[in-house]
C-alpha cells in the first residue's frame, strides 16, 4: 500500500446504538489529542473512521456502500480509512480483503490503540486489531475536555445473555463493569465541561456492578444515588436494560432520587412466551408485565419504552397477536421495532421455519401501526402539564427551540432560551413523535 502524508482533518461516522456514539466521541477526542482537526461540514476528510454496527444484515451493509462513496472521485487524493465498532469485531480481516481502501480494522475495546495504527496507515501498512483485552481501554484515553448539555457515559459493557438472534455478546464481549471511581471521576468531569444530564449506557446497563468509595459492594442503584450527589448534574438516565437484571434497590431508585429521570427502556421483544423461550429470553410476557407494575408503583408516571422483533423464527401469526396484546398492556410511549434479520453465528440464524419477507413486512406496519398510536396517546395527556425542558438544540425556525422532557420527549417552543438551559415549559400540543409548548 501507498504510503500517505499525515492527516489534517478527520470525521467520526457513528452508527447502531449509543454505545457507539460514546466510542465515536473518544475517538474524535484521540485524534484531537494527536493534532488532527475535526473536518467541517461538507468537507473532504483526510481520515475517515467508520465506527459501524452489526446488529441487522441492513447495518452491516451500510459499510461497504459507504466506503464506496467515500472514496469516489478521490482516486488522487484518497482519505485514510479505519473501520471500528462491531463489524470490525465480526468480520476482521475479511474487512481488508474485501475493500483495498480499508488500512485500519479495530474492534470496539481496541479503539485506544487507534493512534499507533494510524502511524502504521501513514507509511503504508494495513492493521487489523480485535483484541478484546482484559485491561479496560478507558484508562488509555484523554479526559473528557468538552460536552452537550446531554452527555453519554458508558459504565458497563458486553453482554453474557445470548439472545439467540443477537450478535452483541460476540462483538462486544463477556459483561464488565468500569470501576465506581473512574466513572464519578468522569460524570464530574463531563458536568465540569457542561453536560447537564448523563445517561449512563451499557450493553445491558442495570448488570452494572462495583464497590463504592469504602468498599461496599454496590449496582445500579448505587451508582446513580453517588451519581445524584453531583451539584450541578441536573439529571440521570440510563439504557438499554434486560429484564434480568431489575433489582428492588433500582425501583427504590426511581421513586427516591429526584434526578433520575421517569423514563425506562426495558426491550421485551415478543408477547409470547414460546417465542421468548426460543430466544432466550428469560422473561415470560407475565413476569415482564408484573416488573412494570412494580417500577410503576415507584414511579406512576413512569414513560415506558421497548424494542421488538417481528419475524422471529416459526413465529406464527397467533404468536404475533400476543406481541400486539402485550403493546396493548404496556401503553409504551416509544418503541423500536425491527424484522428479524438472521445474523451470521447466532442460533436463530440456522433454525428452521425462518419466516417470509412480506410476512415480516406485513406485522411490522400492523406493530408500528400500534406503537405509533400509543405513542401519541402518551404525547395527548402530556398535553397541559408543565414541565422542565432540557434544550439541546436550536429549531428549524427562526427564535425556535428543542429540547426533552423529562420522559424523552421532544418539545420544541419558541423563546428566549440557551442551549443548556433548564427551562420550564406548558406543553400545548401533541404531534407524533414531539410536542409543542411555551415557555412559562
Ligand atoms: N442490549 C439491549 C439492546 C441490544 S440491540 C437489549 O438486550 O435490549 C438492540 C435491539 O436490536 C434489540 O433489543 C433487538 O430488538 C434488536 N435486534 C437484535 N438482534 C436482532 C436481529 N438479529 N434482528 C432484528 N433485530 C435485532
Ligand atoms: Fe443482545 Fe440479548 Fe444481550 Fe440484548 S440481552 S445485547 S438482545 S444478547
Ligand atoms: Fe450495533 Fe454493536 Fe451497538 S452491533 S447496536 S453498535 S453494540
Amino acid at each position: 500500500m501507498r504510503k500517505t502524508v499525515s492527516p489534517r482533518t478527520y470525521r467520526v461516522e457513528s452508527f447502531g446504538c449509543q454505545m457507539n456514539v460514546y466510542d465515536g466521541e473518544r475517538m474524535a477526542e484521540m485524534l484531537d489529542r494527536e493534532g488532527i482537526a475535526p473536518a467541517a461540514d461538507g468537507e473532504d476528510a483526510d481520515l475517515v473512521v467508520l465506527n459501524t454496527c452489526h446488529i441487522r444484515e441492513k447495518a452491516s451493509e451500510k459499510v461497504y456502500s459507504r466506503i464506496g462513496r467515500l472514496t469516489k472521485g478521490r482516486s488522487d487524493n484518497p482519505p485514510l480509512i479505519a473501520v471500528a465498532g462491531c463489524v470490525a469485531q465480526a468480520e476482521g480481516e475479511e474487512i481488508m480483503s474485501r475493500s483495498d481502501a480499508v488500512s485500519m480494522v479495530v474492534g470496539p475495546q481496541a479503539y485506544h490503540r487507534l493512534p499507533a495504527m494510524l502511524e502504521r496507515a501513514i507509511g503504508g501498512l494495513r492493521t487489523t486489531d480485535t483484541d478484546m483485552p482484559a485491561d479496560a481501554k478507558f484508562a488509555a484515553l484523554p479526559a473528557r475536555r468538552k460536552s452537550a448539555p446531554s452527555a453519554f457515559l458508558t459504565i458497563q459493557e458486553g453482554c453474557d445473555k445470548f439472545c439467540t438472534y443477537c450478535v452483541v455478546p460476540y462483538t462486544r464481549g463477556a459483561e464488565i463493569s468500569r470501576p465506581f471511581s473512574a466513572l464519578v471521576d468522569e460524570a464530574k468531569k463531563l458536568v465540569e465541561v457542561g453536560a447537564k444530564e448523563i445517561t449512563l449506557l451499557g450493553q445491558n446497563v442495570s448488570a452494572w456492578s462495583g464497590e463504592d468509595a469504602k468498599g461496599r459492594a454496590i449496582g445500579m442503584a448505587g451508582l446513580i444515588r453517588a451519581l445524584a450527589q453531583i451539584p450541578e448534574l441536573s439529571r440521570i438516565r440510563y439504557m438499554t436494560s434486560h429484564p434480568a437484571d431489575m433489582d428492588d434497590a433500582l425501583i427504590a431508585a426511581h421513586g427516591e432520587v429526584a434526578k433520575l429521570m421517569p423514563f425506562l427502556h426495558l426491550p421485551v421483544q415478543s408477547g409470547n412466551d414460546r417465542v421468548l423461550k426460543a430466544m432466550n429470553r428469560s422473561h415470560t410476557a407475565d413476569s415482564y408485565l408484573r416488573l412494570l407494575d412494580r417500577f410503576r408503583a415507584a414511579r406512576p408516571d413512569l414513560a415506558l419504552s421497548g424494542d421488538f422483533i417481528v419475524g422471529f423464527p416459526r413465529e406464527t401469526d397467533a404468536e404475533f397477536e400476543d406481541t400486539l396484546k402485550i403493546v396493548d398492556a404496556v401503553g409504551y410511549a416509544q418503541a423500536y421495532s425491527f424484522k428479524y434479520s438472521p445474523r451470521p453465528g447466532t442460533p436463530a440464524a440456522d433454525m428452521d421455519g425462518q419466516v417470509a419477507t412480506e410476512v415480516m413486512d406485513e406485522r411490522l406496519q400492523r406493530l408500528q401501526a400500534a406503537l405509533g398510536r400509543d405513542q401519541l396517546a402518551f404525547n395527548a395527556a402530556s398535553v397541559g402539564k408543565t414541565c422542565d425542558v432540557l434544550v439541546d438544540r436550536t429549531g428549524k425556525y427562526p427564535g425556535q427551540m428543542l429540547g426533552k422532557s423529562p420522559w424523552l420527549q421532544s418539545v420544541h417552543f419558541t423563546g428566549d432560551a440557551q442551549i443548556g438551559d433548564l427551562v420550564r415549559v406548558e406543553l400545548l400540543e401533541a404531534m407524533g413523535s414531539s410536542l409543542g409548548g411555551r415557555l412559562v
